[in-house]
């Protein structure tokens, strides 16, 4: 489905019934990413799946695309859809956007899901590789670039036992335009840090963590659930960077489990 919100259109999926669960997609990916966790939670929860700006089927980035922009927007379609207190959730990219609701509106949230993310901001050395990578995709299209950074989003388990799976990832990413990924690595570039939110955050919270993740790696996750005060850490073995694509079943499971056990936080 798509919604026009001020100017801006925003494809979002709302599935099933029950508790409103939000979950906001990675880089380079777009709603589909959730479709196991859609299928595996809509018989008790409304799940709602937006699109970032640039990916699915919204609209095109924002000229200065930051990680509030991507916030707003997903405040903005809540709004539109008559949610006021979600579950919510992201991996990775879509942790970063979580963050940064919490920052703007932290009564939003009842509950938190992180998956693959982090709260520190990049290093000079990460930002320098975005800006580099920028540049790679001005000069030569996002082929080559798509193509390497896909690779090293599942782990070398999921290579080797289900090559069907990076093949799934890739039909999913699809070919986003050039100027969506470079808004998005620019945003992932100047994103805040998020460390100091930690404390402050009240609701309970899940943090999930594919044990062969490099991007976002365990170390990573522990830091996040550390500095929350209602916190519980998983981590999912056999599973990299999109663990709820590797490792389906294990991922569910204990989102489940949460979400059951939180449901009530959503009103
Ligand atoms: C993502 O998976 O959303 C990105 O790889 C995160 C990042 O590059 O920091």
């Amino acid at each position: 489905m798509q919604i026009e919100i001020q100017g801006t259109r925003l494809g979002y999926t709302v599935e099933g019934q029950g508790p409103p669960v939000v979950l906001i997609h990675g880089f380079p990916l777009n709603h589909r990413m959730w479709q196991p966790q859609v299928a595996a939670l809509r018989d008790r929860f409304t799940v709602i799946t937006p699109d970032l700006r640039g990916f699915g089927a919204s609209g095109p980035p924002a000229e200065q695309t930051t990680m509030d922009t991507y916030a707003d927007d997903v405040l903005r379609l809540l709004d539109a859809l008559g949610y006021r207190r979600v579950i919510l959730g992201g991996l990775s990219m879509g942790g970063y956007v979580v963050f940064r609701i919490l920052a703007r509106d932290a009564a939003r949230v009842g509950a938190l899901v992180l998956a693959d993310t982090r709260a520190e901001p990049d290093s000079e050395e990460g930002r320098q590789r975005r800006y580099a990578t920028i540049a790679r995709i001005q000069a030569e299209g996002a082929e080559g670039f798509l193509s390497d950074f896909i690779g090293t989003l599942v782990g070398p388990t999921t290579k080797a036992q289900r090559p069907d799976v990076l093949a799934a990832v890739r039909e999913i990413v699809g070919g986003p335009p050039p100027q969506s990924l470079a808004a998005a690595l620019g945003a992932m570039a100047t994103r805040p840090d998020s460390r100091p939110l930690l404390a402050s955050v009240d609701s309970p919270a899940v943090v999930l963590v594919g044990e062969e993740d490099t991007l976002t790696p365990p170390s990573a996750a522990e830091a996040i659930a550390a500095g929350l005060r209602r916190s519980r850490m998983v981590t999912i073995p056999a599973a990299a960077h999109l663990a709820n694509l590797e490792a389906p079943e294990q991922f569910n499971r204990a989102l489940r489990e949460f979400l059951t056990a939180e449901a009530g936080s959503a009103s």
